[in-house]
Parts: C-alpha cells; sequence; structure tokens
C-alpha cells in the first residue's frame, strides 16, 4: 500500500471510531471514502449495526458488494453522521468537494447530516481555498449561458481563471442527477461565502462544490500520524 493509500485508511479508521451500532451514516465518495467504507464492512460483518445512505452510485455499488446495509435519504431524511472525504480544506473547515463529481449529494447527505466527519490526507489542508479548481455542477439546458453567467459572477467578486466543462472519455461527464459539471481554476478564493452566493444565485447552477458550515470536525493524516480539527 502506498504512503497516500496508509494516510487515508488511517484517517478513515479514525472516523469510524466515532460510528456506533443503531447509527445512520451519510457514506461519502472518492478513494478517501471508499477506505472508510472497507473498514466499516468489516465492522458491519463483525456485527455492527447500522444503516447508511450513499453519496453516488459508485459508493452504492462499493457498499452492497461488501454487504455495507444501505438505505435512501427519502426513508431515512435524518442521520446522525456523515463520512466524507475532500479536495481542500481550510483552518475554518470550509471545503472544496466534488473531484469525483458527487458534489451534490454529497451536501444533501451532509446538511441532512447531525455531524459531517471530513477525512482527508495532510496534503489536503490548505490556507486559502481555490488551488483545486472549484466543480460548479450545472443544468445542460443552456450550459453555455450558465458557464458565461459563471464567469461573470466570480469575475464581480475579482476572481478570474479558466471555466472548463469536465470531460469523461472524450464526452461531457454527466454526474448521478444527469447534469454536467464546470470546473473553475480561480487559483484562490479569498470569500468563499461571496462566491457561494453568487454562484447559487445564477439560474442554471444546480450546485456548487464550496462546502461551508457542514463539516464538524476534519481528520487529517500524515507523516506526523492523525490529528482532528473541530468546528
Ligand atoms: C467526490 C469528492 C471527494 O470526496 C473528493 O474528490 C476527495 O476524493 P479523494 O478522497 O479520492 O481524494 O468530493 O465528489
Amino acid at each position: 500500500m502506498s504512503e497516500a493509500a496508509e494516510w487515508k485508511r488511517q484517517a478513515a479508521r479514525e472516523a469510524l471510531s466515532q460510528v456506533e451500532s443503531g447509527m445512520t451514516l451519510g457514506i461519502g465518495t472518492g478513494s478517501t471514502a471508499e477506505a472508510f467504507i472497507r473498514l466499516l464492512a468489516e465492522k458491519v460483518s463483525a456485527g455492527l449495526k447500522i444503516v447508511g445512505v450513499p453519496t453516488s452510485e459508485r459508493s452504492a455499488a462499493l457498499c452492497r458488494e461488501l454487504g455495507v446495509p444501505l438505505t435512501t435519504l427519502d426513508e431515512t431524511p435524518e442521520l446522525d453522521l456523515a463520512v466524507d472525504g475532500a479536495d481542500e480544506a481550510d483552518g475554518a473547515l470550509r471545503l472544496i468537494k466534488g473531484g469525483g463529481g458527487a458534489l451534490l449529494r454529497e451536501k444533501i447527505v451532509a446538511a441532512a447530516a447531525g455531524r459531517m466527519v471530513v477525512i482527508a490526507d495532510e496534503a489536503k489542508l490548505v490556507e486559502t481555498l481555490g488551488a483545486f479548481p472549484l466543480p460548479v455542477e450545472v443544468n445542460g439546458f443552456g450550459v453555455t449561458a450558465t458557464y458565461l453567467a459563471v464567469e461573470k459572477a466570480a469575475s464581480l467578486l475579482g476572481l478570474t481563471g479558466a471555466l472548463t466543462l469536465r470531460q469523461e472519455g472524450g464526452r461531457p461527464f454527466i454526474t448521478d442527477g444527469g447534469h454536467l459539471i464546470i470546473d473553475a481554476s480561480f487559483g484562490r478564493i479569498p470569500d468563499p461565502e461571496a462566491l457561494s452566493i453568487a454562484l447559487h444565485a445564477v439560474p442554471g447552477v444546480v450546485e456548487h462544490g464550496l462546502f461551508i458550515g457542514l463539516a464538524s470536525s476534519l481528520v487529517l493524516a500524515g507523516p506526523g500520524g492523525v490529528r482532528r480539527l473541530e468546528r
């Protein structure tokens, strides 16, 4: 196992220590979340009683394969705990998510959870968000108009940079919700709250990858071990 994979596993193990029998869980997406699902599955086969709401078809498939019991957010609209990865996090536990394209379901699930624990390797902690391109999920109708409106909304905040329509296999990437993703390379986002409000005001934007006020705890693993930041 690579060092990075081991750190993801360590962060996942720390989050798992917060899971108790009887809990309802939001289950994230991405390689770190997958490390969590694998450890969770071991506990489930050893008798842990939980039920999970997956944040993507990909995570749902892995849970099914490993025997992690699943439900839907409609059946279980209030969750005890959501565990998910992140592309970037700052010291105020504001996040950029959506590198794996699951940001919409991830945000809905995080908002439905009493607590969100974010698991990541140390390299994801940054001073200022924005080196990782911000995913913006948009409706396919009028995507060029939405693209221009996103560009304008960002530029009014002094944010410029390339906006690209995410591709996969030579075609536009389609999310689990049937939408497209624009990745916005702003470089630095000094005021994530203002950008969040500005993006939500653009018709055609379904959701964006800035997670503000959602994470309650950030578990970071790296060469120095595992540590937690709390909000
Ligand atoms: C998916 C996400 C992931 O949590 C994020 O991309 C981090 O992934 P990884 O754990 O593979 O680095 O937001 O939409």
